[in-house]
């Protein structure tokens, strides 16, 4: 009786550390469907491009797994200072270091998974572990994707980050997975400004759990501007030619 005890009591425990763990991250942040039509996170059904700043895509770890790793992606925000990208320092819960690299490529490649790269205007999906907070009960209060239009020299901080909102996705965006709310994917999707010039641009992914309870991460996307054409692309700016004209540009390459 006392060991049948012992043994509900350790199970309670070891369900209570998994549950008091269970917060999710951006896993990935360029996940890309294989079929548009059918948009779905689950493994079968997509790739990811690009990953969060220092995000270790070799670690072996399953989908859903980087909290029990140490230093763990999930990363809670202290409401005292709200420190944007964790530093591995402040927050109630550090994670691991998303603060911005010198270079800032220094956070990709190697050990780590690759940067995002894309064209402004461009959609871009993202894709996190339910973390046993997609179920019916839990009250959705969204993912807020955070992303400043213009080049910056450092990471901005909170208050600058949700001024720069461009995207509310709702946290429970799921493909179910029956039985495991834990490791259950899901994502949503984001547009790139169109006005952005060319350069590197910080992008955040905050999601307020409970009232005032921030989960963030961070990474770095290389955007081409749409406001640049590559040199010797003139082909949206060339002057009409004047009517009546004898030598229009028609003529001309007729005559080519
Ligand atoms: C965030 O940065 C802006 C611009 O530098 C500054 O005005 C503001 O006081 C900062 N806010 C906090 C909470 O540090
Ligand atoms: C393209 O247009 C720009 C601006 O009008 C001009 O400065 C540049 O010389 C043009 N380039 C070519 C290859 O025609």
């Amino acid at each position: 009786m006392l060991m049948r005890t012992t043994v509900i009591a350790s199970a309670a425990l070891a369900l209570m550390a998994t549950m008091a763990q269970a917060h999710s991250w951006a896993d990935c942040v360029d996940w890309r469907f294989k079929d548009k039509s059918k948009p779905s996170y689950r493994a079968s059904d997509g790739e990811c491009f690009a990953w969060a700043r220092q995000y270790p895509v070799k670690s072996g770890v399953a989908f859903a797994g980087l909290d029990s790793y140490s230093p763990a992606r999930h990363y809670q925000q202290e409401p005292k200072d709200f420190t944007a990208c964790s530093d591995r320092v402040h927050g109630r819960e550090p994670g691991a270091d998303e603060t911005r690299q010198n270079p800032i490529s220094k956070a990709y490649g190697g050990k780590w998974g690759a940067m995002a790269v894309a064209k402004a205007g461009d959609t871009q999906c993202v894709r996190w572990p339910a973390k046993n907070h997609a179920v019916k009960n839990e009250k959705e209060k969204f993912v807020f994707i955070n992303m400043p239009k213009t080049l910056l020299t450092k990471d901005p901080n909170q208050s600058q980050f949700s001024k720069a909102n461009i995207a509310k996705i709702p946290f429970k965006n799921c493909n179910d997975i029956s039985g495991d709310t834990d490791r259950t994917p899901c994502g949503g999707c984001f547009k790139i400004p169109e006005e952005l010039e060319t350069g590197t641009y910080v992008v955040q992914w905050r999601w307020e759990l409970n009232d005032n309870e921030f989960y963030t991460s961070c990474w770095d996307i290389a955007v081409t501007g749409a406001s640049k054409p590559e040199v010797g692309d003139n082909s949206t700016t060339v002057a009409p030619a004047p009517l009546g004209g004898t030598t229009s540009v028609f003529a001309e390459l007729a005559e080519n």
